[in-house]
């Protein structure tokens, strides 16, 4: 009999347990009935195989089993290539896995030692890994479908980077198909890190999801350097990784294409490539992804809102290959009347997303109201127009 704190310990779906093959893990129960006082005990030891019976006599016994936290990886991997598993459920039990990794940086009640940011670091470089294994046959519109399919967290900073660590991937496979696996966990991971620094930033700031103070912005300003300070002190854990790359995406993720941005106000290509996927990983995650806050904008209409920004805070290039990507859709015919200002926050939660009309140009102000020569509307535009005016009559 082992007894444990429950920390020790995480709860397993019966049904993404791994049958007819030696299990690379140890299955507990907890035999107490108390809560706060839980006693594991093993049922079933790694090495062993378990059968379809024995996994059928546990479901009609258990409610609840549980994995050892150090044998965690081995779970993961174990997942990935089981079978019996869709990629959604893969994907469920590895976003938990990664929510537990960030719960455990983002807690500001607590004074971390470096191998406890070492540790969590190598966690989230874990669940990375197997990210790129589960979703290797994945687009960025599958993704999409994916992460508005994935249950979601209270805290918005969890789920929002989880979702930057997987377009981030998808992203950079649809400019380079054959990246190597070593970038994209590269490029995951950064995703998954890129607002660490928030853990030093006071959590009613972070969690604010109205307009900001001048004062809680230049606190938020700071997360870029803070992060890479963070990582900094535990890259260690993940040393075989290129970590300026890493780096590179946690300090320019809020850098703007033409310059605009923070912390140091580079522009271009003097941005990082991998931190220039990102903020159109970031910008898109906040327009699409369901929030307890606002709610969210078609994929078409946010690409149309993004259009509005190429150049400005997004890189052109790689966002109209992302346009094509994601939609088929011609980058330079999305239009939009509606845009977001240069300094809006993708990472921030948002009440409501801060639009605002698109400011006209000198030739658009010039023909305003007047009469375009040759321009005939069509008779469907007409019928259409017509109804809409008889329903605001009536
Ligand atoms: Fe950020
Ligand atoms: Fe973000």
């Amino acid at each position: 009999m082992i007894e444990s704190e429950r920390a020790s310990f995480f709860s397993v779906s019966l049904q993404l347990i791994l049958v007819n093959q030696p299990l690379p893990y140890d299955l507990f129960v907890n035999s107490s009935a108390v809560s706060e006082k839980e006693r594991f005990v093993r049922i079933f030891p790694s090495g062993e195989t378990l059968n379809l019976d024995d996994l059928k006599k546990f479901k009609a016994k258990y409610f609840q089993l549980y994995i050892p936290e150090k044998q965690r990886n081995q779970y993961l991997k174990s997942l990935v290539n089981n079978e019996n598993a869709t990629d959604m459920q893969k994907t469920e039990v590895i976003k938990e896995s990664a929510i537990g990794y960030l719960d455990t940086l983002f807690d500001q009640n607590k004074e971390f030692s470096t191998e406890e940011l070492k540790e969590s670091v190598q966690g989230c470089r874990d669940s990375v890994e197997s990210m790129v294994d589960v979703l290797q046959d994945h687009d960025i519109s599958s993704i999409q479908k994916l992460i508005g399919d994935l249950s979601f967290h209270d805290f918005y900073t969890y789920d929002h980077s989880i979702n930057v660590s997987m377009y981030n991937m998808a992203i950079l496979k649809s400019l380079n198909p054959n990246a190597r696996r070593r970038d994209l966990v590269e490029i995951g991971l950064g995703g998954l890190l890129h607002d660490l620094g928030k853990l030093k930033i006071p959590i009613h700031i972070i969690n604010n999801p109205g307009k900001l103070s001048d004062g809680d912005f230049d606190e938020i300003k700071k997360h870029p350097q803070h992060g890479v300070d963070l990582f900094d002190s535990a890259g260690e854990a993940v040393s075989d990784l290129d970590l300026n790359l890493v780096r590179k995406i946690i300090l320019e993720h809020h850098e703007n294409y033409n310059g605009t941005g923070y912390p140091n106000k580079v522009g271009s290509d003097k941005i990082h490539l991998f931190a220039r996927v990102t903020a159109i990983a970031d910008f898109f995650d906040a327009l699409t992804t369901k929030r307890s806050y606002h709610e969210v904008v078609s994929t078409k209409k946010a690409l149309e809102i993004m259009a509005q920004s190429k150049g400005k805070k997004i890189d052109p290039t790689i966002f109209d290959k992302f346009v094509k990507v994601i939609n088929d859709i011609i980058p330079h015919k999305l239009k939009s009347l509606i845009e977001l200002p240069d300094d809006f926050d993708p990472c921030q939660p948002q009440e409501n997303l801060p639009f605002m009309p698109v400011k006209a140009s000198a030739e658009e102000k010039e023909n305003f109201g007047k009469i375009k020569v040759g321009f005939t509307a069509k008779a469907e535009d007409k019928k259409t127009l017509f109804k809409k005016d008889k329903k605001k009559a009536s």
